[in-house]
């Protein structure tokens, strides 16, 4: 499963691109809006694609098709790696197809059912983009969603990469691998998490104190060679 990274914080991604944990980026415009500041936005968002080497998704404003899919042309520009993130609505998906005509990969995101997964497909979307963790907010099961688009996906052989989004926690990263999704986009808190582990930290501790306790140091170079 690839790892994208759900932030539009340069220092957050510079940080788990530098570690090799992350395959793309995911932004939204709330995201941006965090971040960006005084910036200027096009350069800003240049910077973003510039930091990952995978697709970094930028999401467009306007609902109607046309001004989705002439934003989309713009952001394009920015760098070869952008992906089109678009709502799933019907101009949503009317711009998903002319996009992809004109070879822009697309993210068809704020998806809530299978009948909307399968529609996007349809329109030839290039990532999927389920909502686990709204979902579970409204009391209906996020994952399920996710199993139901990998069966839907698999009976059909669509290529559309299911995006798992709005991950709140590890278990969603892990239930999301189990069930055989593409992608999962996770917040930068959500990462560090999947990382750490305190039986790591404490044997880690041990092993030095025993290493200390010994006397012993470690071998040199020459030592080790002859
Ligand atoms: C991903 O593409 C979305 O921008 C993101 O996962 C939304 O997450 P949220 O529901 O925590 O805002």
């Amino acid at each position: 499963m690839k790892i994208f990274i759900d932030t539009a914080d340069l220092n957050e991604i510079r940080r788990a691109a530098r570690a090799g944990l992350i395959d793309g980026v995911t932004t939204n415009p709330s995201l941006m809006a965090k971040v960006v500041g005084e910036a200027n936005v096009a350069d800003y968002m240049k910077e973003v694609s510039d930091a990952v080497d995978g697709p970094v998704s930028l999401e467009v404003l306007a609902q109607d098709t046309q001004g989705m899919v002439s934003q989309g042309r713009d952001l394009a520009k920015i760098g070869d790696n952008v992906v089109i993130k678009v709502p799933l609505t019907e101009d949503g998906l009317v711009a998903c197809k002319q996009l992809r005509a004109s070879g822009i990969g697309v993210n068809v995101t704020l998806c809530f059912s299978p009948s909307q997964a399968l529609l996007a497909a349809k329109a030839g979307a290039t990532f999927i983009s389920p909502f686990v963790g709204r979902l579970d907010d409204i009391s209906h099961q996020g994952m399920e969603l996710i199993a139901q688009i990998r069966e839907i996906y698999d009976n059909y052989g669509f290529d559309t990469e299911i995006l798992v989004a709005s991950i709140r926690h590890p278990l969603h990263f892990v239930d999301a691998a189990m069930i055989g999704a593409d992608i999962a986009t996770v917040p930068p808190a959500v990462l560090w998490r999947l990382l750490s582990h305190p039986l790591t930290d404490r044997g880690v501790e041990a092993f030095l104190k025993d290493w200390e306790k010994a006397e012993l140091r470690v071998p040199t170079m020459q030592e080790t060679r002859s």
